[in-house]
């Protein structure tokens, strides 16, 4: 893993179970905070061109709104039909107490 970590959001700009779009030019990425822990992965859902923060959120799985397909936002696992290529993840960390950072590496 490089070290290529970024800031991408404060703590407090996502609450509890709730999934939140971070962009730029360069990266359009899903944020998550479960169990007071950040994941990350790929917004754009890897059966078409839906985004899953426009999806619904239930526990570590996100349902992408198009077609109900499934992934594990921990793993990034397809876990049913029509999804069938797993979401890329990002590792996440705290630093400086308030600043979520992601390595896209
Ligand atoms: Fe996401 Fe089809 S676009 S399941």
């Amino acid at each position: 893993m490089s070290d290529k970590w970024i800031k991408i959001a404060n703590i407090s700009d996502v609450e509890e179970d709730e999934v939140i779009l971070i962009t730029s030019e360069n990266y359009s990425l899903a944020l998550y905070k479960i169990k007071g822990e950040f994941y990350a992965t790929d917004n754009i859902c890897t059966h078409g061109n839906a985004c899953l923060t426009e999806g619904y959120l239930d526990g570590n799985i996100i349902e992408c709104p198009r077609h109900q397909g499934r992934f594990n936002v921990k793993t990034g696992k397809a876990l049913c039909s029509p999804v069938t290529t797993d979401i890329r993840t990002y590792p996440c960390r705290l630093k400086n107490i308030s600043d979520v950072e992601v390595n896209l590496f």
